[in-house]
């Protein structure tokens, strides 16, 4: 199935090859920067670990796995304007109630523009309005197996680091898809305030070795520079061609060299 948020840096284009490293027998499947989890909705897996430093998003899918029905019935009150979109978007989520702030989460993801979640220093959403050809909100039935889909799956909310060293061990299919920090280009990666630079690329070849060490298995998927042979040290790499589409305006979209390294 296909995931109900828009994201940028989603990996829809690559789950084909992606998918190829994935196989059932693995105990858990566990991902550390999960977005919009594109793989997870796909592979469907019977038991997952999904993590993200973003806490909205995570706050959401808790949401959508008690009450599917409840977010659909209002996100299709609600009007999809320029105005009602800025009233939601200025609201203050500490005032809110977990269904609301729920709410007005899927609600700002599906009409802003191109699917980014980006915020301002101190944390508010200010991505603008996208207009009318943001899609529709899925249908009842789309939430109603999201929500199957992330009942099979424990969801956390922390730095992919401290997520993957409490919890990877030995049968478990990791994978990482961060933000891309590349020194020598502008590629999109405000995701948030807290967020994946090139200062933590080291940590990310730490916790590869470590995931390793345990006897679990791992991908990660990242764009070709030089941060990517710092990363591929002593592993397998395959690259491969996908139309990258996060930078937010159509001439920044361009096809770009995608690197898988893995372990397995
Ligand atoms: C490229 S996106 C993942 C896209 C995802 N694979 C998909 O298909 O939608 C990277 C994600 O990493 C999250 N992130 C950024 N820094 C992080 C960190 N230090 N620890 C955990 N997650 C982080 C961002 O919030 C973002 O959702």
């Amino acid at each position: 199935m296909r995931p109900l948020v828009r994201w940028a840096g989603s990996k829809k284009k690559l789950l084909p090859k992606l998918s190829e490293y994935w196989l059932p027998t693995y105990e858990r499947y566990i991902e550390a920067f999960a977005g919009s989890a594109s793989l997870f909705f796909h592979l469907e897996p019977s038991c997952a670990l999904l993590n993200d430093s973003n806490n909205e998003l995570i706050e959401a899918y808790n949401v959508l796995k008690q009450d599917p029905h409840g977010l659909h019935e209002k996100l299709i009150s609600i009007e999809n304007s320029e105005e009602t979109y800025y009233e939601w978007r200025s609201a203050d989520t500490a005032r809110m109630s977990q269904f609301d702030a729920a709410v007005r989460f899927f609600y700002l993801n599906r009409f802003c523009f191109n699917g980014i979640y980006r915020t301002n220093r101190s944390g508010q959403f200010n991505v603008p309005y996208g207009g009318q050809k943001s899609g529709a909100v899925p249908t009842l039935d789309e939430w109603m197996q999201a929500s199957e889909r992330l009942k099979s799956a424990e969801l956390s909310s922390e730095d992919f680091e401290s997520f993957v060293l409490r919890n990877a061990r030995q049968g478990d299919f990791v994978y990482l898809d961060p933000p891309y920090a590349v020194s020598n280009r502008r590629i999109f990666r405000q995701y948030s305030a807290q967020t994946f630079g090139v200062e933590d690329v080291q940590r990310l070849s730490d916790v590869l070795y470590e995931i390793d060490q345990r006897g679990a298995k791992f991908v990660v998927s990242y764009a070709k520079s030089p941060e990517t042979k710092e990363i591929a040290l002593g592993w397998k790499v395959r690259q491969t061609v996908a139309q990258r589409n996060v930078a937010g305006f159509s001439e920044h979209r361009r096809q770009a060299v995608e690197v898988f390294i893995t372990n397995i």
